[in-house]
């Protein structure tokens, strides 16, 4: 019998990075999504490096016709998709006075309209096989604002009622839809805001400072958790916003 098939956007880094690992360790073959060809092309390495195959598609979600090819280019290499992890997100700072249109449209385009997209792409080779899982990524500013950040964490906010609008409607289709809900994770993105802050040694410590263990949470910890909502184990979960954010949410 074949692997089963996990697609990823924003595959190339971060949390999309070890959510492949993590797919790929426990059977999965793995389509990676990605706008960085450079490192799109190393994470393909990395994951045939596991024992399993792996297709790196150059695409950018929020362009309708590339998502199309690439849900083309996963049927054509596997012929199915069995978790779909809808992940590459984009962060803008700015309160609604300093955000300009531009950056608004963007932030939308790649957050939340591209999730549909995907989506709307992936969603009928689950059809076809029977039944799937999808896990979106939110983050713990669509329910605590850090201040200036009125698009990232008004979207953010979207993809949770977004989870729940398809978890209802697909669950028919036996298709489970949930969202992780990160909070402050050392990745590549989170680093490069670290640096450009004016005292990176401070920011790190108050990033540290939003959890109850005092520290910024791995990439391999949330993984960990979108890898169990898209398993059986969680066969009873369905529409949940899954926090993993070290507790900044009840502090
Ligand atoms: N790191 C955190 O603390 C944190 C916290 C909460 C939520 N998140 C969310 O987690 C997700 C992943 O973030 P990360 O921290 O791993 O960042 P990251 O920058 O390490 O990885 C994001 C990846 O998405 C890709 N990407 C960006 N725009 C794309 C597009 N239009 N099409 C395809 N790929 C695109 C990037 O090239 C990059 O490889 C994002 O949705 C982010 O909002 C992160």
């Amino acid at each position: 019998m074949s692997n089963k098939v996990m697609i990823v956007s924003g595959g190339a880094s971060g949390l999309g990075l070890a959510a492949a690992e993590k797919f790929a360790k426990n059977g999965y073959d793995i389509v990676l999504i990605d706008v960085n060809e450079e490192k799109g092309k190393l994470a393909e390495q990395k994951i045939k490096a596991l024992g399993v195959d792996a297709i790196f598609c150059l695409c950018d979600i929020s362009d309708k016709s590339q998502v199309q090819q690439a849900a083309k280019a996963t049927k054509e290499a596997f012929g199915r998709a069995d978790v779909l992890i809808n992940n590459a997100g984009l962060e803008v700072r700015g309160s609604i006075l300093q955000c300009t249109e531009d950056d608004w449209v963007k932030l939308y385009d790649i957050n939340l309209k591209g999730m549909y997209y995907m989506s709307n792409a992936f969603v009928p080779m689950m059809l076809e096989q029977g039944g799937g899982a999808i896990v979106n990524t939110g983050s713990i500013l669509g329910y605590r604002t850090v201040g200036e950040r009125a698009a990232y964490s008004s979207s953010k906010g979207a993809i949770d009622t977004l989870t729940r609008s398809m978890a209802f409607d697909l669950a028919k289709d036996n298709i489970r839809v949930n969202c992780v809900v990160p909070g402050a994770i050392d990745t590549p993105l989170l680093r490069g805001s670290i640096n450009d802050s004016p005292n990176p040694a401070e920011t790190e410590k108050v990033l540290g400072s939003k959890s109850v263990f005092g520290r910024m949470g791995t990439s391999a910890e949330v993984a960990n958790v979108m890898y169990f909502l898209a398993s059986d184990e969680a066969s009873f979960v369905t529409g949940a916003a899954y926090f993993v954010d070290g507790g900044w949410s009840i502090m």
